[in-house]
């Protein structure tokens, strides 16, 4: 019988690589709470149609990536592709929500989505994502942006891209998808992908962002979303780079950049790297104004962003993990339970480090305490048993050893 093995796209993180998870975490929990963030964290089954209605049935998340299937009632349900749209939910069910009061908050786990795995592209992948609720201002996108680039610089990432657009709002959009919509009406239609010359009818933004090299030509010269946003949307894009600007962040604007979700409106924006393969894009997000509304909720504005985790660690590279305070090598069976003891002793005190469970050879302890990069090997054979003693040897420096009274160890700790 064949062994069961992991399942495509998803991957196993042992100590090494998740402790690059770790440290991210820790390094977002430390700036985000700078910015008055707090921590929630929402199923990672939910509802089919939550992501329907947000995320928009035409977009490749919800109609080809999503990784559904009926439960035993026959409801349809969804690991969640994204986190936007279950934070949106949980803080509509929490009915916290009031005018001029401003929510916010930060989430990280896995999400799903059923695209072709390749280098930074799981099926399985994680997110950092941060979402503000009841804040239509430019300086709420401003304030996302900055806080996601001091994360990054945090982290050590400090030469990425920042991309930022403008997509209008309910109010502009309209006149320039028609425009969108003429400008392709005077190009050959069977010259398009077959995606493209769908989205045409259903959603002809999301045509600039496709990947052919024939439609990228094709829309080379399209209309700019820039060139037809409203006076409000102009006013609020100003406010937003004049913080950037302000604040010395580097950013190039991009009017081609329309997102693979279908709740943006107003400020969008990515974190590009070139440094990672062809999947470019560490960081994403942008404003959603109308989506709470449109999932039932309170009439209240929503800006947010994610960054994906596992192409922040191919950027982080290999990270050195500290190694333990000790490594306590038992050198005789009979010492195999006094050392046990012993070790939970250092533990109680703060250290850490392992312990040999049974006795062995010098030679087999001494390659095991290297390997654990422990700074100290403590040494326990039948000799230290019967002194109370301990060996205690520097694993660093110049490997000197000493045999000190067990007791008298622990307590000068
Ligand atoms: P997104 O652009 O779909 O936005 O994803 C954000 C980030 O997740 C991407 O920039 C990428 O780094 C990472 N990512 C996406 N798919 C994969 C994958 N298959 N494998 C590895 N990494 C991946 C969102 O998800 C929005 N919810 C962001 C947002 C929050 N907008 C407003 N609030």
């Amino acid at each position: 019988m064949a062994k069961v093995q992991k399942i495509k796209g998803f991957a196993d993180l042992f100590p090494e690589e998740a402790a690059k998870y770790t440290f991210m975490e820790s390094c977002a929990r430390k700036v985000f709470s700078r910015y008055g963030f707090g921590e929630l964290r929402t199923p990672i089954l939910e509802k089919t149609e939550l992501f329907q209605k947000s995320i928009g049935e035409d977009t490749d998340v919800v109609g080809k990536e999503m990784f559904t299937f009926p439960d035993r009632k026959d409801r349809s349900l969804t690991m969640r592709p994204e986190a936007t749209a279950g934070v949106v939910r949980a803080f509509i069910e929490s009915k916290t929500h009031q005018p001029g009061l401003i929510s916010k908050f930060f989430t990280f786990g896995p999400m799903f989505r059923y695209e072709r795995p390749q280098k930074g592209r799981q099926r399985q992948f994680h997110q950092i994502n941060a979402e503000v609720f009841g804040a239509p201002e430019g300086q709420a996108d401003a304030e996302l942006i900055l806080m996601l680039t001091s994360f990054l610089n945090r982290i050590g990432l400090k030469s990425l891209t920042v991309e930022l657009n403008s997509l209008g709002c309910h109010e502009c959009r309209p006149a320039y998808k028609q425009a969108l919509v003429d400008y392709y009406k005077s190009k050959d239609k069977a010259n398009f992908c077959e995606d493209c010359r769908r989205r045409m009818e259903t959603n002809p933004l999301r045509v600039l962002d496709c990947k052919v090299p024939t439609c990228k030509e094709l829309v080379k010269d399209a209309p700019l979303i820039t060139d037809h946003l409203c006076a409000d949307c102009e006013t609020h894009f100003a406010d937003v780079r004049t913080i950037l600007d302000g604040a010395g962040v580097t950013y190039t604007l991009n009017p081609r950049l329309v997102r693979g979700l279908d709740y943006y409106v107003r400020t969008c924006f990515e974190v590009t790297s070139l440094d990672i393969g062809s999947q470019t894009s560490v960081a994403g997000g942008g404003r959603y104004d109308g989506l709470i509304q449109s999932l039932d909720g309170p009439d209240c504005p929503g800006t947010g962003f994610a960054c994906g985790m596992e192409r922040l660690a191919l950027l982080l590279g290999e990270r050195e993990l500290p190694g333990p305070d000790f490594y306590l090598a038992v050198v005789d069976d009979a010492a195999a339970n006094e050392a046990m003891l012993f070790a939970q002793a250092l533990r109680d005190k703060g250290l850490t480090g392992e312990v040999s469970f049974s006795g062995g050879s010098m030679k087999s302890r001494m390659r095991a305490a290297n390997k654990s990069g422990a700074k100290t090997c403590l040494i326990l054979g039948g000799a230290e048993l019967a002194d109370k003693t301990i060996t205690v040897k520097d694993m660093a420096g110049d490997k000197d050893q000493e045999t000190l009274d067990r007791a008298a160890y622990l307590a000068g700790l």
